[in-house]
């Protein structure tokens, strides 16, 4: 959720890359997000079977003032994958961190590189001290890009899915 002292959403750039607030214009690029194969073949969701339920997702970030970013490349304009801060704990110093590229932009460090700004700014904005991300086992490539990041993998079991393995980040 929004941390009380942010009074507008907080744009942040990379390199590469702008992440954004979502806006209902991307209903489309949302609901081919979340209507991949490819993106859900590890995700514990169902996938978006319409434009309408994209738009729903759109609207509870929207309402739930959530800190979900569009990732946007700059250049064509295209919204190529989202990242999100999520479960922000009641003392306010632990989260989770949750993303997802199209498989055209995968290959390239994108995720890396948003990561990498997410997560600075999880610390130095919020104060976050501990960043989990929850994987399932077969899914390397979430696994990498975790431990490139200097996530550690858990020891911890998810009860509601052993096929998930929790990773977490200390600052
Ligand atoms: C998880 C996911 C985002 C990882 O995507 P990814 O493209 O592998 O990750 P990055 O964008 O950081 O790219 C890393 C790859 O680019 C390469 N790369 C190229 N240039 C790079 C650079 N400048 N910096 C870092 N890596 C670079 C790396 O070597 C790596 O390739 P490799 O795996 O073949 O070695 C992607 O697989 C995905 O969207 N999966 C579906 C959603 C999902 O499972 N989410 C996780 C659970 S929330």
């Amino acid at each position: 959720m929004l941390n009380k002292t942010l009074v507008t959403f907080p744009t942040l750039t990379t390199e590469r890359l702008t992440l954004r607030q979502l806006v209902e214009n991307d209903v489309q690029a949302i609901f081919l997000l979340r209507s991949d194969p490819v993106i859900n073949k590890y995700l514990d969701r169902e996938p978006s079977q319409t434009l309408e339920e994209a738009l729903q997702f759109i609207r509870t970030i929207q309402t739930n003032n959530l800190l979900y970013w569009a990732i946007i490349e700059p250049i064509s304009g295209k919204l190529v994958g989202g990242i999100g801060l999520f479960n922000v704990s009641n003392e306010g110093n632990t989260c989770e961190i949750g993303y997802e590229l199209l498989p055209d932009y995968q290959g390239q460090g994108f995720m890396n590189e948003a990561m990498k700004k997410v997560i600075a700014f999880a610390v130095d904005i919020l104060g976050i001290k501990a960043i989990n991300a929850f994987t399932h086992k077969a899914n390397q490539p979430s696994a990498k890009l975790l431990q490139m990041l200097n996530f550690e993998q858990m020891e911890i079991i998810d009860e509601s899915n052993p096929d998930v393995i929790v990773f977490r980040l200390l600052n």
